[in-house]
C-alpha cells in the first residue's frame, strides 16, 4: 500500500483535502484528528455497504456511533433527515460532534444535509463508497434531499472537512453500479483531460477488474478536475458547467423513464453520444473521435435500451431543462479528446437527428 494521492479543493467557503489511496478507510481517525474533527464521531450508512465495511471502521475507531439508515434514492427525504436529527439528540451528540458518510451519493447527500443543518452545522467527513460518489458526490459540498416534486429541490452548500477515497471499497459495489460510475469517468476524460482519457483506455481492463493500483491514479484524476472547477466556482454558476456534458440529454432520458430505467451513469453515457453526434454534425468534432468514444462506452457493456422511447417527449424535458434559452437547446460538446465546448443554439432537429442515431425510436 502506496501513500495516499492528496487533493486539495480550495473552495472559497472551506478548504480540505480529498485523500485517495487503497487502505485510506482505516486512516479515517487519523484524518479526523488532523483536522481537528471529533471526539463524537457518528457514521451514517447502510445496510448493502455497513455489512462489508462497518467492521473495518470499528476495528480502527471502537467508539463510532453507528447510525443506520435504509438503503435507496427513495430514501433520499427530508422525512429521512429528520430521522437521523433524531437519532442525534438521542445521543446527545452536540456542536462537537461529527457526521462521517459511508456510502454512496445518496447517503453523502442526505447524511451531509442532516450535517449541515443540525445545530446550524456540525463537522462531516465523507467516506464514498460507490464510483460515482467517488469521482463526483463527495467533492464539492452539494448536500441535500428530493421532494416529492423533484429530485435534489431542497439543500445547501456545505463543504466537508476531509473526503477518504479508498477504492478497496469498491470489490464489493454491484457490478451495473461499478461501471456506470465509470462512464462518469470517461466523462472527465472526454471534457477535460486527454491524459485521463488515455489512461483510461491503456488500462481499462485492470481498471475493470478494479484493480486498487489501476484505479488509484483514476480516481484521483477525476477528483483533481472536480476540485479545480469546485474552486473556481463554488456555487456552480458557471465554470462548474463543464461537467454537465453528457447530462443535458442524459437527465431527460431518466427523467422520461421515472427514473426507472437508467444508472445516473447509464444515461449520461447515452447523453454523451447524443452530444458527440450533434457535434460531429457540426464537424466541430472529428468522426474519428466520434467514434472512439462511442467505441469505448461500447466496450463496457450494454446499455439499457431507448429504442422503445420517442423523441418528443426527450426534447419537451430537455427544452424544459433550465439549460434552455429562447426555446434552443443549451449543450456542452465535445470539441477534441479533453475539450469542450458550449453552445446555446442546438436545434430540436439536430437533437432529434442525433437522438434517432443513438438508438432512440423516431
Ligand atoms: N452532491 C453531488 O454533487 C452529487 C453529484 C452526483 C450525484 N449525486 C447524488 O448521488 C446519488 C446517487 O449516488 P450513487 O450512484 O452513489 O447511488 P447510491 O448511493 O444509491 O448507491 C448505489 C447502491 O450501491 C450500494 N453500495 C454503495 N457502496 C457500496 C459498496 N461499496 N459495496 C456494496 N454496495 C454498495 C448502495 O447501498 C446502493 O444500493 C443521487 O441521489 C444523486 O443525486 C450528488
Ligand atoms: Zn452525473
Amino acid at each position: 500500500m502506496g501513500d495516499p494521492i492528496r487533493i486539495d479543493v480550495a473552495a472559497p467557503s472551506r478548504g480540505y483535502a480529498v485523500w485517495v489511496g487503497s487502505g485510506v478507510l482505516r486512516q479515517l481517525p487519523a484524518l479526523l484528528d488532523q483536522v481537528g474533527l471529533g471526539p463524537r464521531r457518528f457514521v451514517v450508512s447502510t445496510p448493502p455497504v455497513w455489512k462489508h465495511w462497518g467492521g473495518s471502521l470499528r476495528e480502527v475507531m471502537p467508539d463510532i456511533e453507528a447510525i443506520p439508515v435504509p438503503d435507496g434514492e427513495r430514501f433520499k427525504t427530508l422525512a429521512q433527515v429528520s430521522e437521523v436529527y433524531d437519532a442525534l439528540v438521542r445521543a446527545n451528540a452536540d456542536r462537537q460532534s461529527v457526521v462521517v458518510t459511508l456510502g454512496g451519493g445518496v447517503i453523502g447527500d442526505m447524511a451531509g444535509f442532516a450535517a449541515a443543518t443540525y445545530m446550524r452545522g456540525i463537522g462531516l467527513a465523507h467516506a464514498p463508497t460507490t464510483l460515482l460518489a467517488q469521482v463526483d458526490a463527495s467533492i464539492g459540498g452539494k448536500v441535500g434531499v428530493n421532494l416529492p416534486g423533484g429530485k435534489n429541490l431542497v439543500g445547501a452548500f456545505y463543504q466537508p472537512w476531509v473526503v477518504a477515497i479508498d477504492p478497496d471499497v469498491l470489490s464489493t459495489l454491484p457490478r451495473r453500479e461499478f461501471r456506470s460510475g465509470l462512464y462518469e469517468v470517461i466523462k472527465y476524460g472526454m471534457a477535460c483531460s486527454r491524459d485521463l482519457y488515455d489512461v483510461i483506455l491503456k488500462d481499462l481492463s485492470a481498471i475493470s477488474r478494479r484493480a486498487p493500483e489501476a484505479l488509484t491514479p483514476v480516481i484521483a484524476a477525476c477528483c483533481r478536475i472536480k476540485a479545480g472547477v469546485v474552486t473556481l466556482d463554488e456555487r456552480d454558476t458557471g465554470p462548474r458547467e463543464v461537467l454537465n456534458f453528457g447530462h443535458t440529454a442524459g437527465h431527460a432520458l431518466e427523467s422520461v423513464t421515472r427514473y426507472q430505467r437508467f444508472l445516473h451513469g447509464e444515461a449520461v453515457a447515452y447523453g454523451m453520444l447524443v452530444a458527440a453526434d450533434v457535434a460531429a454534425g457540426r464537424s466541430i468534432l472529428s468522426s474519428a473521435n466520434q467514434s472512439a468514444l462511442a467505441s469505448l462506452i461500447t466496450k463496457l457493456g450494454p446499455l439499457p435500451a431507448v429504442s422503445d422511447l420517442f423523441t418528443r417527449p426527450i426534447l419537451e424535458q430537455m427544452r424544459h431543462d433550465k439549460k434552455v434559452r429562447d426555446g434552443r437547446i443549451r449543450m456542452i460538446l465535445p470539441t477534441d479528446i479533453g475539450t469542450t465546448m458550449t453552445v446555446d443554439d442546438v436545434t430540436d432537429l439536430e437533437v432529434k437527428d442525433a437522438l434517432v442515431r443513438c438508438g432512440v425510436g423516431a
